[in-house]
């Protein structure tokens, strides 16, 4: 229709259905760039909102991230209007005592925090809380039941991907120079922590609630067979999140269906792809040659090689140093 000649009687008289309002403005009003409190790792804010999406968060839904770190995708659940909670092994991060992430910040102000995020963007009454719980250690009772699991597993890459060090296993007890007593910790292999992640969620999900997950890949390696899989989760979504020429991750969203959750074998994932998936991921930046943000990183990963060769390890401070040793209590 020409829009100079539009008649005075309309043709037809359409009624449609409001279905859905585009929400495009929130990922401006949670941008990181003014947010109170964020960490190394982050996740932006469009990222977070559209996994709450996925997860088909709505009001008075109780959201949990196993992996909170600085609590971005609790933000983007409680915009929704979800009651959120979350939990991480690292007490700095958790509590807004890590190093500043801002270039230009020196030292963090004293009432950064998750809480004062969803304060900021008025949610403060729907934060249950946040608490330091290592995930392969499970804490939770049989009883709780989430209405979905939203979260962004450590890979290795730019955050560490570890576990409380099992008692048995314990090599040495070490004892900071401020005397605060830290229990060691072992790495948290990532076949292991999938399982974790499905275990729990078919354990805890209700019939139908959602878990939406991240998953690292070496685009080589990609193929539908190596996604972890539960018999009583359904992978209802799985697309490609492009990190540079070789990598990505997926983002998965599986949702809960009828099945025995305590079935031993009712996780399947081939080990293989993802067991070594940072020392490929190394290997292959080094064969890439990287932008110069990677090369530093493949960089450091050698330095941090050759200190663990030499027997340093890493101190709650993020510095490498020999460990002191000291009897166990
Ligand atoms: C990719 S970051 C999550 C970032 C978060 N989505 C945010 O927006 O800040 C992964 C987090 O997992 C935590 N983590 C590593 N190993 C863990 C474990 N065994 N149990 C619980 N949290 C762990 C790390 O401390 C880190 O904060």
């Amino acid at each position: 229709m020409d829009p100079m000649q539009v008649p005075e009687e309309p043709h037809e008289v359409l009624f449609g259905r409001r279905v859905a309002e585009g929400k495009r403005d929130m990922i401006n009003e949670i941008s990181l760039k003014k947010r109170k409190f964020i960490g190394n790792t982050s996740m932006d804010p469009q990222l977070s909102l559209l996994m709450a999406n996925q997860a088909l968060v709505r009001d008075g839904d109780l959201v949990f991230d196993p992996f909170v770190g600085s609590g971005s995708l609790l933000v983007a659940a409680a915009k929704f209007g979800a009651y959120v909670f979350g939990a991480d092994i690292d007490y700095m991060i958790v509590h807004g005592k890590s190093k500043p992430t801002r270039v230009n910040q020196k030292v963090r102000e004293q009432d950064e925090s998750i809480y004062a995020n969803l304060k900021q963007y008025g949610c403060e009454k729907l934060f249950v809380d946040v608490l330091i719980a290592d995930f392969s250690r499970s804490i939770w009772s049989d009883n709780i039941v989430l209405d979905s699991i939203i979260t962004d597993p450590p890979y290795g890459i730019r955050e560490a991907t570890e576990r409380i060090e099992f008692k048995n296993y314990r090599k040495t007890t070490v004892m900071t120079e401020d005397a605060v007593h830290y229990p060691s910790t072992s790495p948290y292999k990532l076949c292991q922590m999938y399982k974790d992640l499905l275990q729990f969620s078919a354990r805890h999900l209700k019939l139908g609630g959602r878990l939406v997950c991240w998953f690292p890949v070496l685009k080589k390696d990609y193929n539908a067979n190596i996604l972890p899989r539960h018999k009583c989760l359904q992978l209802i979504a799985n697309s490609e999140q492009p990190l540079s020429g070789y990598s990505c991750r997926r983002l998965l969203t599986y949702e809960k269906i009828p099945g025995n959750v305590d079935d031993e074998d009712g996780f399947e994932m081939p080990s293989a792809v993802v067991e070594n998936y940072r020392q490929r991921y190394y290997t292959e930046l080094a064969v890439d040659n990287g932008t110069r943000k990677e090369r530093r990183l493949a960089m450091r990963e050698v330095i941090r090689k050759a200190a663990m060769e030499r027997g340093k390890q890493q101190q709650p401070d993020g510095k490498w140093r020999f460990p002191k040793e000291q009897p166990d209590a």
